[in-house]
């Protein structure tokens, strides 16, 4: 590999901005009650592109997320947040969604150099994406009604009013895949509906949780209505899950995880929502626009090296067309530009820490072991970084590992399919439920395909993208409840029917 090959697997952080420079020197601090409480232990920050360690967060634990959930308690009952007005609630909610735009460039850095992603996708899907989220859930404060009816009792006259609650304290706890972004899905919903939140983040990204912290306070939130706690899962993770105070845990993260918190929440009767992982199918029939698709099915595994909970992971290709779309692909494949998140042209950067690097090696040397087919992208250095070079597989059977288990890399696993039903009862076979993807022109086949997939979202035609007004989330091992939309709020309501006599 030539020195200039090699130049793009390495950041130069001498280029990072004065603010986000300032934001990585910062003490290892949570936010708790609207002021920094100094860390007692830390946690380093690594850079992926690296391996390096370029800041410290604070590593909490039950001590923390109980001062944490008794700030948020005390926050939501106080009256500077329960009882102020619906308009004021969206006027915060605005103000944060606007300080989110105006710091944008300085929360992208922050999100490139601790996840790995690209600037422009740290720029446009996470960043820009969570103000989104802000500014749609800003909208419905004062659109939040309950009912009233009258009702049929022993005698005429009485009425039925159904209120529409905030359910309280919610914990929410994050993956790292797509930091900001997560964080918004979670606080918007449940500020907008008056709850109070404490938010774990991910260990391995939890900067820009805490730099959206400073914007909350600077917006105007009452002091415990936002509250970040970071630490490692098995501690601030499960001390939160386990806190008798927290009302309902929402939480996105892997499906060993979501099993855990719903045990938990099971015996404790906390409301809880999962947005767990998948191995969402994506369909190419043969009347497809076959460039369209390759590309989409292409975008739909390597954008974000694979780390999305909708990755179009597993791909069914119509016999007819299977061969011309596995040739397309195999062109692109060495074309994918993997680097380092900052550097200009990068459309792949590393994969956010060591286990993943190592997992997705794992999947890969069992599936050429098996005999399938490996093709690899453009070569990565192997002494920095957690790069991994993007990958096909060919030929695996229905129930290897690639085919069955959520990778959570660039890993594209290649099938056919000879027509509507096969495609079905394949894209079916999976413990997963999350979102599938279409690619056909005949609208009969959309339509009948569509209702047959078991999954929370069908992307018809393109590879997807969340909209703040429409929910995410699953069935089957991918979880339950939903994110975004009308649904993402009503999950942090809570309904009240009262009766009353004439
Ligand atoms: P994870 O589920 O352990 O982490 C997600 C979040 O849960 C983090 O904030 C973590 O600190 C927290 N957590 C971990 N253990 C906890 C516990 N016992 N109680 C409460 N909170 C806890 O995911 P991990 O280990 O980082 O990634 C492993 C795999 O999970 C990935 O390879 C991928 O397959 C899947 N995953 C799926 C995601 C999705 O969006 N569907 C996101 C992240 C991971
Ligand atoms: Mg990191």
């Amino acid at each position: 590999m030539n020195a200039t090959a090699h130049d793009n697997f390495a950041h130069d952080l001498t280029r990072l901005s004065a603010p986000t420079r300032t934001a990585l020197d910062r003490a290892p601090a949570h936010f708790i009650d609207g002021k920094w409480l100094p860390a007692q232990a830390t946690l380093p920050v690594i850079d992926p592109s690296s391996g390096a360690p370029i800041a410290a967060i604070g590593a909490g634990g039950a001590e923390e997320i109980d001062q944490a959930v008794r700030a948020a308690r005390q926050a939501f009952k106080s009256p500077a947040w329960a009882q102020m007005g619906p308009m004021s609630r969206e006027r915060l909610l605005h103000r944060l969604a606007t300080l989110i735009e105006d710091n944008a460039a300085t929360l992208a850095e922050l999100e490139t150099i601790d996840n790995g992603m690209p600037l422009w996708a740290a720029q446009g899907p996470v960043v820009g994406g969570a103000a989104q989220v802000f500014h749609y859930y800003a909208g419905w404060p004062s659109k939040l009604a309950g009912r009233t009816q009258s009702v049929e009792g022993p005698v005429p006259g009485f009425t039925g009013i159904v209120r529409q609650e905030p359910v309280g304290v919610v914990g929410a706890i994050i993956p790292w895949n797509m930091p900001l972004l997560m964080a918004a899905w979670k606080l918007a919903p449940a500020l907008a509906a008056g709850c109070t939140v404490v938010l774990k983040p991910a260990e391995d990204t939890s900067l820009t949780a805490l730099y959206l912290a400073d914007l909350i306070a600077e917006a105007g939130f009452p002091a415990g209505t936002v509250n970040v706690v970071t630490g490692r899962g098995a501690e601030a993770g499960e001390a939160l899950v386990a806190h008798p105070d927290v009302a309902k845990i929402s939480f996105t993260g892997s499906t060993a995880i979501g099993r855990r918190i719903g045990a938990s929440a099971g015996r404790s009767l906390k409301k809880h929502s999962l947005e767990l992982g998948g191995k969402s199918p994506t369909l190419i029939f043969d009347d497809a626009d076959l460039d369209a698709a390759a590309e989409g099915a292409a975008n739909g595994i390597f954008f974000n090296s694979g780390q999305i909970c909708v990755a179009g992971s597993r791909l069914y290709v119509q016999d007819r067309v299977h061969d011309a779309v596995v040739e397309r692909l195999s062109r692109h494949l060495p074309t994918i530009a993997v680097g380092a998140g900052l550097n200009p042209g990068t459309f792949m950067g590393p994969l956010v820490n060591a286990a993943q690097k190592a997992r997705v090696g794992g999947y890969l040397e069992g599936a050429a072991a098996a005999g399938f087919g490996v093709m690899r992208g453009c070569p990565v250095p192997d002494d920095s970084g957690y790069f991994v070079s993007p990958a096909i597989v060919t030929g695996a059977d229905v129930d290897a590992a690639v085919t069955r288990e959520e990778i959570f890399g660039p890993v594209l696993c290649i099938y056919r399919f000879s027509d509507e039903d096969e495609a079905i009862a394949l894209s079916n076979a999976t413990d997963y439920g999350l979102a599938s993807a279409i690619w056909s022109r005949d609208i009969g086949r959309v339509m009948r395909v569509s209702a047959a997939l078991e999954c929370g979202k069908v992307m018809v035609n393109n590879s997807g993208f969340p909209y703040a007004g429409l929910p995410e989330g699953g069935v089957k091992a991918s979880g339950h409840g939903r994110d975004l939309g009308p649904e993402g709020i009503a999950q942090y309501l809570k309904t009240k029917c009262i009766l009353i006599a004439p």
